[in-house]
């Protein structure tokens, strides 16, 4: 959170000098939704990135959910357990599903 401030009031800063007038940067807050499978999700995948990632795909398929998870395994050599994965697919659909399967 630190970093962000930081990162934040560097960007304002150097904009500042170009623009005249106020500059808003947005606040983002990360709405975590806890529930079951948010467990594995935080020992299997904020390990590497924060929640961030996660969110910022916006709502999306199963499919999309159990490709990303292949994707983190398969790219980035993330040990995810074959149980794992289905239990982080099926909290990913749930709370951040779109409704449809594929
Ligand atoms: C071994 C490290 C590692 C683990 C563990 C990991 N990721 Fe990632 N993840 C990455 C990297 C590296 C990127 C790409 C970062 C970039 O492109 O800037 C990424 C990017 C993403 C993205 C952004 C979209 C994309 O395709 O790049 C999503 C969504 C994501 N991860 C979800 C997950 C989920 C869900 C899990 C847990 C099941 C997970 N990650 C676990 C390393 C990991």
């Amino acid at each position: 959170m630190k970093k962000i401030i930081l990162i934040a009031s560097l960007l304002t800063g150097s904009l500042f000098a170009q623009v005249k007038g106020d500059i808003e940067v947005p606040y983002i807050s990360y709405q975590i939704k806890m529930g079951k499978g948010f467990d594995s999700v935080q020992a299997n995948c904020l390990m590497c990135h924060s929640f961030g990632y996660i969110l910022n795909q916006g709502p999306q398929s199963k499919l999309f959910w159990d490709k990303k998870i292949d994707k983190m395994v398969e790219e980035f050599k993330a040990p995810i357990t074959k149980e794992d994965h289905k239990i982080i697919a099926e909290y990913l659909f749930k709370h951040y599903g779109n409704g449809k399967l594929k």
